[in-house]
């Protein structure tokens, strides 16, 4: 399914090197993942989340606290009975891992722009995907080759995504929902803004539509400052605002999603 990002021709692998008719070829990493961004794609040196970020995405993940909403997913994913999952700004690959604990005979194929992100996904899936340093702008994929492309709170290209859509395949997009962390923008912003949820991507339809929702406790010091490092409040806020917070022993918030699964309806 991976292309070659400088002919698009099919890339095959033969022991640890991806490689197409050209004659491009692309070594894969110890850890199993390969290198498919080109130096001229890239806008920074290091694009994408950080180290720290994902490290600490990955320690809350791990501790469960949106586990409603991976097994949602899951589900939703197992009713669209597919062969081919890509997934697009697949961060540490923490809701693949739990898809594939209940569907492993699925193809699985994650990328992202950060080169930390990726490696931690290899190596934690080890045989169970495929994975690419890459950008979702820009898919280094074969068109027409995936029945479903997943995006988790993840930017990228519409068209790119619908070139390499089989002509039933799915998107399928999670969103924060309207009050996700309220109470957290409460904390740091004057006058906080609900979530807009997104328009319909022209060409599709939403087949269907699932909101969850649900009190998240974060009953300690140390999951307030992982959820803190791994959003984008990171960035923002006022700084003593942002002090309160770093320093309290414990926050309730909401977490709202919406999963939807949208269909092409242009073929
Ligand atoms: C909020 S994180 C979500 C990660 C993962 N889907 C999850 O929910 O745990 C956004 C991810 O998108 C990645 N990203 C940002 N820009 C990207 C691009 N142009 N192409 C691919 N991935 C990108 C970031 O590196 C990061 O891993
Ligand atoms: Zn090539």
């Amino acid at each position: 399914m991976w292309a070659c990002p400088v002919c698009s021709q099919a890339l095959e692998k033969t022991e640890r090197t991806w490689r197409c008719g050209e004659g491009h070829s692309y070594d894969c990493a110890k850890e199993g993942y390969v290198n498919l961004l080109l130096a001229n794609q890239k806008r920074s040196a290091d694009p994408g989340d950080t180290r720290e970020m994902m490290l600490n995405r990955r320690a809350f993940l791990e501790a469960g606290y949106y586990q409603e909403l991976a097994s949602a997913l899951s589900q939703v994913l197992q009713d669209l009975k597919i062969d081919t999952l890509l997934d697009c700004g697949c961060g540490e690959g923490y809701y693949l891992q739990q898809f594939l604990r209940s569907q492993p005979a699925v193809s699985i194929w994650g990328l992202d722009i950060s080169r930390d992100a990726v490696r931690m996904a290899s190596k934690s899936l080890k045989q169970g995907g495929n994975f690419a340093v890459a950008s979702s702008f820009q898919l280094p994929v074969l068109s027409n080759s995936v029945d479903l492309v997943l995006r988790v709170f993840a930017p990228g290209s519409i068209d790119e995504l619908k070139r390499v859509l089989r002509p039933q395949g799915a998107f399928v997009l999670i969103v924060p929902g309207p009050r996700h962390l309220f109470s957290l923008k409460q904390a740091l912003y004057d006058t906080p803004a609900l979530h807009d949820l997104p328009e319909v991507p022209e060409g599709f339809e939403c087949e269907s539509e699932r909101r969850i929702s649900f009190e998240l406790k974060l009953p300690n010091n140390e999951a307030v400052n992982q959820l803190l490092a791994m959003t984008p409040f990171v960035w923002k806020g006022s700084r003593e605002a942002k002090e309160r917070l770093e320093n309290s022993a414990q926050f309730t918030s909401e977490a709202d999603f919406y999963i939807r699964v949208y269909r092409q309806n242009e073929h």
